[in-house]
């Protein structure tokens, strides 16, 4: 088999993948891939070999009070994760929320790739308010990008998994373990991605499928910096604030920290089920 590198050279796919990268020869798809966590998660499976598929927006629809990614980021992001591997880059537009987008997104990885071993599920989005204050339109959008993006790229990727004998690493968080004030819609849907990793796990091990999720705790990404600490709920002084009284290790996570996470749930044969939290001790379970 002919795989074409990231900068651009034809070279025999070795049989066995070399130890430094192991997932040579793999294809990954990342959703919300752009920035953050998915653009670490990304540039980590890049780093241990395997060919990624980067997904995200290719416009931001503008419903939330923070910005999303758009094709000028997603485009970025796909050219430095291309410079990185040794393997292929691809970034494609799709919103995670759309079966069809997500249907085209999957059929394309398969005809372009040959299939789909590592499934990253990261795409989310943010809303803390008090419960009355939420509107049924906001309530919706975050169940839509959070548990149905999820349910919609899992149904569209498991005949690739099941046929490659892949796995699937939901980004769910410490917010899917409790509650938090204010965190009822962003608590319930990550709640919902816990327990849909483990009803896949229970469904998909008898034919291969791994499924394992990943709580994180604390990152700066938009999420932090233009919501839950944006300017006018405290800005830096509160996101400092927040790492130092929750987090036992004292420090915030790092994209890096996650893509480590999904690299070892991406290689652990006889891990399935767990919701992993990396969080520096923020939870204990
Ligand atoms: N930042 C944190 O502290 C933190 C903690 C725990 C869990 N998480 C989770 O990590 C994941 C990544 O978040 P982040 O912190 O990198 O935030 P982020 O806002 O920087 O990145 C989220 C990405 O998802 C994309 N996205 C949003 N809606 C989408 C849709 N409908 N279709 C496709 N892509 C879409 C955005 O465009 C963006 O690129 C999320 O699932 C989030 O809930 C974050």
């Amino acid at each position: 088999m002919l795989l074409v590198s990231g900068n651009g050279r034809t070279e025999a796919m070795m049989s066995a993948p070399r130890s430094d990268l192991p997932l040579e020869g793999r294809v990954a798809l990342v959703t919300g891939a752009a920035r953050g966590i998915g653009r670490g998660i990304a540039l980590g499976l890049a780093d241990a070999g395997a060919d990624v598929v980067l997904a995200d927006l290719d416009h931001d629809p503008g419903a939330l009070s923070y910005e999303l990614s758009g094709k000028t980021q997603l485009d970025a992001t796909t050219a430095e994760v291309a410079a990185r591997g040794p393997g292929q880059a691809l970034g494609i537009g799709c919103d995670v929320t759309r079966a069809d987008q997500v249907e085209s997104l999957v059929r394309s990885v398969c005809e372009r790739l040959g299939g789909i071993d590592v499934l990253v599920n990261n795409a989310g989005v943010v809303h803390f308010a008090p419960l009355v204050e939420i509107e049924e339109e906001r309530w919706d959008q975050v169940f839509a990008v959070n548990v149905k993006g999820a349910y919609l790229v899992c149904r569209a990727a498991i005949p690739s998994l099941v046929e490659r004998q892949g796995c699937i690493v939901n980004i769910a968080s410490v917010a899917g373990k409790r509650g938090y004030p204010l965190g009822s819609l962003y608590c319930a849907s990550k709640f919902a991605v816990v327990g849909l990793t483990q009803s896949l796990a229970a469904e998909l091990g008898p034919q291969g499928v791994r499924v394992n999720a990943i709580c994180p705790g604390i990152l700066a990404t938009h999420m932090w910096t233009h919501h839950l600490a944006s300017e006018e709920r405290g800005g830096s002084a509160a996101y400092e604030g927040a790492v130092a009284a929750s987090i036992p290790l004292g420090r915030a996570q790092t994209p890096e920290d996650i893509a480590d996470a999904v690299r070892y749930l991406a290689l652990a044969p006889n891990v399935t089920g767990v919701s992993l939290n990396v969080a520096g001790g923020m939870e204990v379970w």
